[in-house]
């Protein structure tokens, strides 16, 4: 078989945890800042990247959008341009995984051309994060990962790929996860053998099925969940049984069971059905398609609340992934302890996709199916990527090669120094230009932290000739 699914279940450790989440570490960094705080959207505080001692960078620029959209978080409005390999340093109090995020908005890089782009790769504690990575231009966009940390400091390095490319960042966050977010250990039913879970995962998918965005606001994790309309896949059966359905009462977390911080009241409220009609269970099954890249193994994690029966004992199912059986009977009352609107979720490895770019979803009625009742229901749903064994989340290399390549580069000598000053200047040439067509505005600014071997000033005239 190509494809093998290897199921496992969860080791749960009960926490009696009664009190709302505070997370052990807590930083947000709006990068190309010097002022105090930013709020964003969502309410939250960032701090300044600027005379602070998370950045420790020989070369960086801080650019500010001279027209930003009113409409984006302010987080989005300054980036950091760092041209030489930088550090952003977390101190950790508390060991585990750790949420990081990092958000790029690429405003106004597309006038350097190819002398000098943003291409660069990002690594933290020995994990390739991102691998010759180029910010897509249009919308913002947020890389969410899981670390887990097991020293005294997280290290987010970035790393441009050569001296004619640069790195930039708009702002990071670097949270303690819950305990029961990303579990120890997986006991894997099928190798008699626990999985050691402490990887980093990147997400590539979080779904609120058959609901609306949930924002950061609405979450306690800050996190972002999307609806699930564009990956349903939907087959020919009756519309009716593709049904949304939204539950107004509250949501029965269990202690031992999903917590408020796995997944959120909003995201739990909703879900799609395949419910009986006419007495008879329908033959179809409810199917989702979710790209993803070929050659990793990735953890599927399922959530379920029935918000849909009229009573206990009546909802089982089964749920399929990639074709294979991955739950055969579910029965959402065993499993939620005998209570309505009560959150589960399961975990499943996909072990590595090789011949196919996709995840296929599937649920649909079992043998133990009623006919006058709900046949399968699925409330939300994530899909992380799993680092491979060279520990990277991003191509087939490891930190070190990265590393030697950077140093390597370096020592190419004339050549390419005379690349790495056309490309600084290439980015002064138009923070300058910038700054003069917008008199009025506040516009660019660049505030060089430490101009080392290139004087810009002696060089400026120059740059009239370089294409930009
Ligand atoms: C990364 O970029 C370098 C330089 O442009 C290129 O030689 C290399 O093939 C790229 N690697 C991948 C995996 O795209
Ligand atoms: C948060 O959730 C409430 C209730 O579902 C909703 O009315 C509100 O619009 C949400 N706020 C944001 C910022 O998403
Ligand atoms: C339900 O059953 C009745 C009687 O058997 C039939 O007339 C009707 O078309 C059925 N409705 C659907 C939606 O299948
Ligand atoms: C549901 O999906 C499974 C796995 O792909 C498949 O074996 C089964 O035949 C499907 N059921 C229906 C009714 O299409």
């Amino acid at each position: 078989m190509a494809i093998s699914i290897r199921i496992t279940s969860l080791i749960l450790i009960s926490l009696a945890v009664a009190s709302a989440f505070s997370p052990a570490d807590h930083y947000l960094i709006d990068c190309g800042t010097t002022e105090a705080t930013v709020v964003d959207l969502d309410h939250r505080r960032f701090t300044q990247d600027g005379s602070s001692s998370v950045l420790s960078s020989k070369k960086s620029f801080t650019l500010k959008d001279s027209n930003p959209d009113p409409k984006l978080s302010p987080i989005y409005h300054t980036a950091r341009v760092l041209t030489k390999p930088s550090d952003y340093k977390f101190k950790i109090t508390e060991k585990g995984t750790h949420l990081v995020r990092i958000h790029f908005n690429r405003f106004g890089f597309k006038d350097t051309g190819s002398t000098c782009h943003d291409q660069f790769h990002v690594s933290a504690n020995g994990y390739v994060l991102l691998h010759n990575f180029s910010a897509p231009k249009g919308n913002p966009i947020i890389k969410d990962f899981l670390i887990w940390v097991d020293d005294d400091e997280l290290v987010i390095r970035f790393t441009p790929i050569d001296r004619s490319s640069f790195a930039f960042v708009n702002a990071i966050e670097v949270i303690s996860a819950p305990r029961e977010l990303i579990p120890d250990e997986y006991v894997s039913s099928d190798q008699n053998g626990r999985t050691n879970i402490r990887h980093a995962y990147e997400t590539m998918h979080r779904i609120n099925v058959g609901g609306v965005k949930v924002t950061p606001f609405n979450d306690s994790l800050w996190r972002n969940w999307v609806p699930d309309d564009e990956f349903l896949k939907l087959g020919d059966g009756s519309l009716k049984s593709y049904n949304k359905i939204h539950f107004d009462g509250r949501i029965q977390y269990r202690s031992g069971g999903a917590t408020r911080e796995v997944g959120p009241d909003n995201m739990y409220n909703s879900a799609r059905m395949v419910s009986s009609l006419n007495n008879s269970i329908p033959n179809l099954n409810l199917t989702w398609i979710f790209p993803v890249q070929k050659g990793f193994s990735y953890l599927v994690r399922l959530h379920f609340c029935d918000i849909a029966s009229i009573s206990l004992g009546m909802i089982y199912f089964n749920v399929y992934l990639n074709g294979n059986l991955a739950y055969e009977n579910l029965d959402l009352s065993t499993l939620t302890n005998y209570l309505l609107a009560s959150p589960f979720y399961a975990d499943f490895v996909v072990d590595p996709v090789k011949f196919s770019d996709v995840i296929r979803v599937e649920i649909g009625p079992s043998s133990l199916s009623k006919s006058h009742a709900v046949d399968g229901i699925l409330n939300g749903l994530e899909i992380f990527k799993m680092d491979n064994s060279l520990k990277s989340l991003d191509g087939e290399v490891c930190v070190d090669q990265l590393e030697s390549k950077n140093r390597s580069n370096s020592q190419m000598g004339r050549l390419l120094s005379l690349t790495g000053a056309v490309c600084l200047l290439a980015i002064a040439f138009l923070v300058m230009r910038r700054k003069t067509e917008v008199k009025d505005a506040v516009g660019w600014s660049r505030v060089p932290v430490d101009v080392s071997e290139i004087d810009l000033k002696s060089n400026y005239p120059k740059s009239n000739g370089v294409d930009v």
